[in-house]
Formats: C-alpha cells, structure tokens, sequence
C-alpha cells in the first residue's frame, strides 16, 4: 500500500508514522515541506506522488489563535481538506481526516452520536467542520474520525502541562465543567491503522472504504472532566516524587477568559465506529497509565 501521510511531526502524525509503517511503502511530510496553505502545492505534491491512501493528520489546531488568524485556520482547515479529496477521487485512492468534539456546542448533556446537529462556537471548530463536510461530501473513498481531547507526551497537550504545573505549585486549580474524552493519540493511530489493515486484506483498499465511507466518532472510551483527568495524571506520574502539588481543586471555566469560547460538554458516542469495524477502543484511564510509563 503506498501511503502518504501528512503532519508527521503533530501528535496523532508522529504515531500514524510508526503505527503505519508496517501496512507498505509511506511518505510522511509535514510543513514546511508540505503547506496545507498552499493549495497548488499541494495538488502538485499529492499528484507527484500518487498514492493509494492519503491520511491527513495535519491541522491548524491552536484554539484561541485561530480567533486572531482565522484565515489561516479556514485556508488549513477547511480548504486543504477540500484540495485533499479532490486529489484523493483523481487517484482513486482512500482518504482518512480527522475532525474534533468542537463542531458542537456542548449543551447536550448525554454522549454525542454522529447525527447530532452541529454547532461550533469558536474559529477553530467552524474550520474543522467545513473540511470534513468537504471531506464527506467529495471523497469518495474517506473516512471522518471526529475525535476529542488528544494528548501525547511528545508534544504540548493537557498531560505535559499539568505534569508541568504540578512541579511549579503547590494547589493547582482545574475546571471541572468542561467534561469530554481524553483520547491518547496512539490510540487513534493504531484504530485507524487497524481499519487500513482491514480495507487492504480482500484487494483493492478504496473498493472496500467506500461501502464503509461517511462520518466516525473515534475517541478512548469514558469520560472525565479536566478535573478528574488532571487527578489521574498525577495518579499515574511516574515520577510523582517531583511533584510540588499537595492539591488539586475544581474550579469553573469561567474563572479562566480566554479568547475562544469550549463546548462545557462534547462527548462523542463512538459505538458506530466500533460496531462497524469490529474494534475496540481502550478505557482512557488504561490509555493514560500507558502512555504515562511510555518513554
Ligand atoms: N489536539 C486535540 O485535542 C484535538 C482534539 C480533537 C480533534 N483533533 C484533531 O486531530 C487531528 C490531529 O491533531 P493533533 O493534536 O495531532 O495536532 P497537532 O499536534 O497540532 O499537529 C498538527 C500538525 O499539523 C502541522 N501543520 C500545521 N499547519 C500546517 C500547514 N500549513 N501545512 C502542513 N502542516 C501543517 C503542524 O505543524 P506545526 O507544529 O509546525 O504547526 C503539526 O505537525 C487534527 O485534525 C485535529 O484537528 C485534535
């Protein structure tokens, strides 16, 4: 299978690298060898290269950025998506996007399924959601996994912050009204690899993704405030020996401006992808005590 793969150096990308490697022959760019803002680039790049599946792990993901340069989000967000699945019909080829928890609101109070209507409320998610409609729309061959709250250890998310903090104070404070599913990266990886592996056993892999294609929620399995994840980030701290924090107390979102507004509630049903391709996904709190012992 030839694969290319975009965003190699982003949290999800570094482990779609290693996760993909044994499914055939992949090229893994990231910018600035390839610029997701540069559409005739782009197109120029992805033909040259013709593969049979394209993932897309990169995005304009910087949430309260996007509210200053919200151009730049679209252009990466929505319209490179767009050039990616008319490239990816051209070639015949599946495409994998990856979508967010932020296409919605947040004021629903039980697990998002993939018909719940949309709403985003801020940049950032008004960008994911007009590329993976494109996404849905064009691609023949493509699949959407939304996902929500990804953290690895390798680059800046929740879990290297807080491990972070816990070194510098002694009582962090944590919101506990914001409540999703911390999902580690490698856990997306290696479904969607697994999904790959699936679509390439009886032939021809676009032939087999496009009786599949259409929209998943994808994401580890319960659910957690940031609060109760901040606890089990300190729980599962290999080093807790380092840590300064004796505390941590709730507090409320609204304690903590910032320049884009978060759905309070975005957890995403995922028993469509799982009853589809027969997978399973990991509990977060297994994810997490691996990723945390994980060097
Ligand atoms: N992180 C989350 O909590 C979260 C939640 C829900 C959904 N998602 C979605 O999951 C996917 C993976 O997210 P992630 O957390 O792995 O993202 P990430 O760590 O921010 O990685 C994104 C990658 O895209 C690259 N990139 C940015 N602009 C680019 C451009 N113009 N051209 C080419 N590459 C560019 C980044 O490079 P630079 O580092 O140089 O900018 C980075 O390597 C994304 O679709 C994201 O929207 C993420």
């Amino acid at each position: 299978m030839k694969i290319l793969l975009i965003g190699k150096f982003g949290q999800l990308g570094w482990e779609l690298h290693r996760t993909l490697l044994p499914l055939g022959e992949v090229t893994a760019l990231d910018y600035p060898e390839i610029n997701l803002a540069e559409p005739e680039q782009l197109r120029s790049l992805v033909r040259n290269l013709s593969p049979q599946v394209i993932v897309n792990a990169a995005a304009y993901t910087a949430v309260d950025q996007a509210e200053r340069e919200p151009e730049l989000a679209y252009a990466i967000n929505s319209s490179a998506p767009a050039v990616l699945a008319e490239e990816a019909n051209a070639l015949d080829a599946v495409m994998i996007h990856y979508s967010t928890d932020y296409v919605f609101d947040g004021e629903k109070r039980s697990p998002y399924d993939e018909n719940d209507p949309t709403n985003p409320i801020n940049v950032y998610g008004d960008s994911k959601l007009a590329g993976e409609q494109s996404v849905l729309e064009m691609a023949a061959a493509g699949l959407v996994f939304r996902t929500s709250w990804v953290y690895s250890l390798r680059r800046g998310s929740f879990v290297t912050k807080v491990l972070e903090w816990s070194r510098q104070h002694e009582v962090l404070r944590v919101v506990s009204d914001q409540v999703s599913k911390p999902t580690w990266c490698r856990s997306l990886a290696e479904a969607t690899v697994q999904v790959l592996a699936k679509s390439s056993r009886d032939g021809h892999p676009a032939d087999w993704i496009r009786t599949h294609r259409g929209l998943y929620h994808l994401a580890d399995n319960g659910a957690a405030s940031r609060y109760e994840w901040a606890q089990a980030i300190l729980a599962f701290d290999p080093e807790a020996g380092q840590q300064r924090t004796r505390q941590i107390e709730p507090a409320q979102t609204s304690e903590f401006p910032a320049p884009a507004s978060r759905p309070l509630y975005s957890v995403l049903n995922c028993t469509k992808f799982e009853q589809t391709f027969g997978l399973h996904m990991p509990d977060w709190r297994t994810s997490l005590e691996l990723a945390m012992q994980t060097p």
